[in-house]
């Protein structure tokens, strides 16, 4: 018997970081959509754990080992659980890694829903959710889905509501940034008061507004990331990327996360379509891929 699971990518709509915190993480406001790009996780019987990747996503250096995510919360539900980790666990990466995507917080939480089913856990939505937590700030997102307000560390998590789908174009580098390093860049960057220190959070009220009853141009004008500059200052020709996808015609684009995916806004799924085919044949990104949102979280499919 094999159970697959599949959860999606995410960009963040608004992202603002505050001060650093003793445990080393930021204090966040953000909000969180959900897109339409998938990691499916199948898993199946085993003797203890084995974890295999495959797909244009794992680029290389997606480790197999304990340092995957999933093989993380495969422990942690089997202790929750008080079963043992018993899994093979084979992880089909269409979301880049270390893209600003959240692929390894998608891959874990298709986990933990698949083992749930696979081991007869049955942990409630809440027990996952926190488990979701302790295994990383995004986690918790990529298991509820949709979109999301997240507050702390970006694991706690309040509903937000969207009226209508958006419509993206990812545009995707050819190599991927390191979540930490762009945080100590911003950290670095403050410092030397070369962009504005974290004790004002930045409000994401613009962005929830735009997302309840405003047209694409709305949601385009409120779009922000307080991690754009440091993934500018660490990977300059970012700059020109994020041009190009508003020059061939986004109503507005930013960098996803810690990036360097870059996300371009466009005004419906005929818009992406030609936007994606001009990006695509000026070779600015490695890939690009069109996709919408939101959409749900982690889901069991068979
Ligand atoms: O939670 P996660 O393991 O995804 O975080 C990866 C790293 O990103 C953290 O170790 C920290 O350096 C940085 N981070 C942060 N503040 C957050 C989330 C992540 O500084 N709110």
């Amino acid at each position: 018997m094999t159970v697959t699971a599949r959860a999606p990518a995410k960009v963040n709509v608004h992202l603002g970081v505050g001060s650093l915190r003793a445990d080393g993480f930021h204090e966040l406001r953000t909000v969180y959509l959900a897109v339409s790009l998938f990691d499916t996780v199948t898993v199946g019987p085993g003797d203890g754990l084995s974890v295999s990747v495959t797909g244009e996503g794992a680029g290389g250096d997606v480790p197999t080992d304990r340092r995957n995510l999933v093989w993380q919360a495969a422990e942690l539900l089997a202790a929750h659980a008080g079963v043992p980790a018993d899994a093979t666990i084979a992880v089909a990466k269409n979301i880049p890694a270390a893209a600003g995507l959240a692929g390894g917080s998608a891959d874990a939480a298709a986990a933990l829903v698949a083992l749930d089913e696979l081991w007869g856990t049955r942990a409630s939505r809440g027990d996952l959710a926190g488990l979701a937590a302790r295994l990383g700030s995004d986690v918790p997102f990529s298991l509820a889905g949709g979109v999301a307000l997240g507050s702390g560390r970006g694991e706690q998590l309040s509903p937000v509501l969207a009226r209508r789908p958006s419509h993206w174009v990812l545009g995707i580098a050819a190599d991927g940034l390191s979540t930490p390093a762009v945080y100590r860049e911003l950290d670095r960057l403050r410092a030397a008061g070369r962009v504005a220190d974290g004790t004002d959070l930045s409000s994401p009220d613009a962005v929830l507004g735009a997302l309840r009853d405003g047209p694409p141009a709305a949601l385009g004008a409120a779009l922000s990331n307080d991690l754009q500059a440091p993934a500018f200052s660490l990977r300059p020709e970012l700059r020109r990327a994020l041009r190009a996808a508003t020059d061939a015609g986004a109503v507005a684009a930013l960098v996803s996360g810690s990036g360097p995916t870059v996300a371009a806004l466009t005004d419906d799924e005929d818009a992406a379509v030609r936007l994606a085919a001009v990006l695509a044949g000026e070779g600015v990104f490695r890939t690009v891929r069109v996709v919408h949102g939101p959409v749900p979280g982690a889901r069991v499919l068979s």
